[in-house]
């Protein structure tokens, strides 16, 4: 695909992706959150708008400029992604997991600022696990979709046997496709580069070389595209 004369094979197929990452507050100025800038998520959404789809963006705290034609819906913690990315879905062809979400929140919200305590020590933070959305879209390791035929992409930062990590990921979610990035130095969080390897269900895998998130999202398509069912009335 040349670069800047998109193909139009998205057009007609509606796209759900999530970007950014989730914020659990703690009290009302206090959050657990995580490092994700948002713009492989928004590189996706860009993408895929020139690609001809209709672009549902799911963004948490990200603070990017909207891309034009997508519809945006804004959310800050997991479990209203998890809400949105469900909705979002229903009628969708695919949905790409791009969010960095917590795996934990906190297990109480403390409605007023919590405060120090003279000559005490801070009470510990208890957490609770947050859903899985991917695994709830996918299927999980039984693989039964919400939605037949939907095709489902998920993320994943990995260290150490990169490639296996991801395999066994892959499966345990059941989404079709799995992006893999090593972390590393040169691959840090708000980067406007990224390298990777499109791990699929068939046993394929795409390197994708250091360069744009733009080039990573493109090949995210078009490893969708010939995975998607027939267009839907
Ligand atoms: N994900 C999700 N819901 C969660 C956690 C992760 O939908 N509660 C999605 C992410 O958006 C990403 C993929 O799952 O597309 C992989 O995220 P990752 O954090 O690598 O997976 P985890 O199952 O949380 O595994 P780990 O313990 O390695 O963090
Ligand atoms: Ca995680």
């Amino acid at each position: 695909l040349a670069r800047g004369v998109a193909e139009p094979d998205l057009t007609g197929r509606h796209v759900v992706i999530s970007a950014g990452g989730t914020r659990e507050p703690l009290d009302p100025v206090r959050y657990l959150g995580n490092r994700s800038s948002g713009k492989q998520g928004y590189a996706l959404a860009r993408t895929a708008l020139a690609r001809g789809a209709r672009v549902t963006l799911i963004e948490a705290n990200t603070g990017l400029p909207d891309p034009a034609g997508a519809d945006i819906v804004r959310v800050g913690t997991a479990v209203q992604l998890r809400e949105a990315v469900l909705k979002a879905a229903a009628d969708a062809d695919a949905v790409v997991m791009a969010a960095a979400v917590a795996d934990f929140r906190p297990e109480t919200y403390a409605t007023g600022k919590i405060k120090k305590q003279d000559g005490q020590e801070p009470a510990p933070v208890a957490l609770v696990r947050n859903p899985d959305i991917l695994a709830e879209v996918a299927g999980g390791g039984t693989g039964a979709r919400l939605r037949p035929g939907q095709v489902v992409v998920g993320f994943a930062a990995e260290t150490d046997d990169v490639l296996a990590n991801g395999r066994k990921k892959l499966q345990r979610k059941g989404c079709d496709l799995l992006v893999v990035n090593e972390v590393g130095e040169r691959k840090t969080f708000g980067s406007e580069e990224n390298e990777a390897v499109v791990l699929a269900t068939d046993g394929a895998e795409t390197p994708v070389p250091y360069g744009p998130k733009e080039t990573l999202a493109d090949v995210v398509w078009d490893l969708v595209v010939p995975r998607l069912g027939p267009e839907s009335a």
